[in-house]
């Protein structure tokens, strides 16, 4: 008696006739992230889907992120489990006010944050991630004005670690990160005294100035793992702990409850499943189609990114 195929075993199988590469974004359920040929940062995923030589780039993420993975493989079909799966830093930022901005500031520079959409991003001189924010407002000469957009902490943060005055900042949030209560990680260090605290820079500045290392998803993961504390609260979505106790098994990690859901889980990237990864595999939909224009227009502040060392 043969055991009926499962779920996986059908992902699996899909991939080997697709011709497929599986991207996960570290937030992404354990079951999806066991799967992929790559989990990852924003800037990591990124970097991948530029290596890949295959024809279908299914991307477990958000939108945003496969838009990017479309930009750098504009001959290849690149898919996500679910339509929906967006980002509220996103929705933040609409083009409109920015073209307008460039318009009448012709001499700042647009430095965006990679979850933007591909009509800002086409707007943009630069774009960064979590991880290089900090080192790409460096790169640029320091008497040049800057916008950075969409997100107010992050901008806040690079603003104080680079000394930048002459940057403004757009007044966009996520709603998982900048609704964790200062307040919570203050109970939570009363609760495990020993434990560092790691946080991601879309956390407001009160959470920020608690935190031990303050990373993207990838560099919080590195730090936990070569660090000689065993104990970690971590301010960032909860999917990471996989990651988590994928590279350092013996170490505990415990998570804070935001004030948006009470949890701290992203609804946008919870909304991917295996069913729907399968199903994504097999009808090659929802699809990323992106005009060649705005793609070439989106491939220049990317490239940009991508080529600062
Ligand atoms: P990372 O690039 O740090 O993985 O961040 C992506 C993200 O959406 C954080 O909320
Ligand atoms: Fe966007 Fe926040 Fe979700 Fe990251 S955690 S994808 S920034 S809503």
């Amino acid at each position: 008696m043969f055991a009926a195929p499962t779920i996986a075993d059908e992902i699996l199988d899909l991939k080997r006739q697709r011709k497929a590469i599986l991207l996960a974004h570290h937030y992404q359920e354990p079951e999806i992230q066991e799967l992929a040929d790559v989990v990852g940062d924003s800037l990591e995923l990124a970097r991948q889907a530029r290596e890949f030589s295959g024809d279908v780039i299914a991307f477990c993420g958000v939108w945003f992120m496969a838009e990017t993975a479309k930009v750098l493989n504009p001959d290849r079909v690149v898919v996500v489990p679910d339509r929906e799966a967006g980002c509220s830093l996103v929705d933040s930022c609409p083009v409109e006010p920015i073209r307008e901005f460039r318009h009448r500031n012709p001499d700042h520079v647009i430095v965006s944050y990679i979850n933007t959409s591909i009509e800002v991003k086409a707007e943009s001189d630069i774009l960064c991630t979590s991880r290089n924010a900090v080192h790409i407002v460096n790169s640029i000469p320091r008497e040049t004005p800057i916008l950075f957009l969409p997100d107010s902490n992050l901008g806040n943060y690079v603003r104080r670690e680079t000394g930048r005055e002459n940057m403004q900042i757009w007044q966009g949030t996520c709603i998982v990160h900048a609704t964790f209560p200062a307040r919570r990680v203050a109970e939570a260090k009363v609760e495990h005294p020993e434990a560092k605290v790691v946080a991601h820079p879309e956390c407001p500045e009160s959470v920020l100035a608690m935190a031990d290392f303050i990373g993207s998803t990838s560099a919080i993961i590195q730090y936990c793992a070569a660090s000689s504390a065993a104990e970690f609260i971590v301010m960032t979505e909860s999917g990471i702990q996989y990651s988590l106790a994928r590279a350092a098994p013996s170490k505990r990690f415990y998570f804070v409850a935001n004030e948006n859901c009470n949890c701290s889980e992203c609804p946008y990237m919870k909304l991917n499943s295996l069913e729907k990864l399968r199903d994504c595999l097999l009808t090659l939909q929802p699809r990323v189609e992106l005009s060649p224009e705005i793609m070439r227009r989106a491939l220049l502040p990317l490239e940009r990114m991508l080529a600062v060392k």
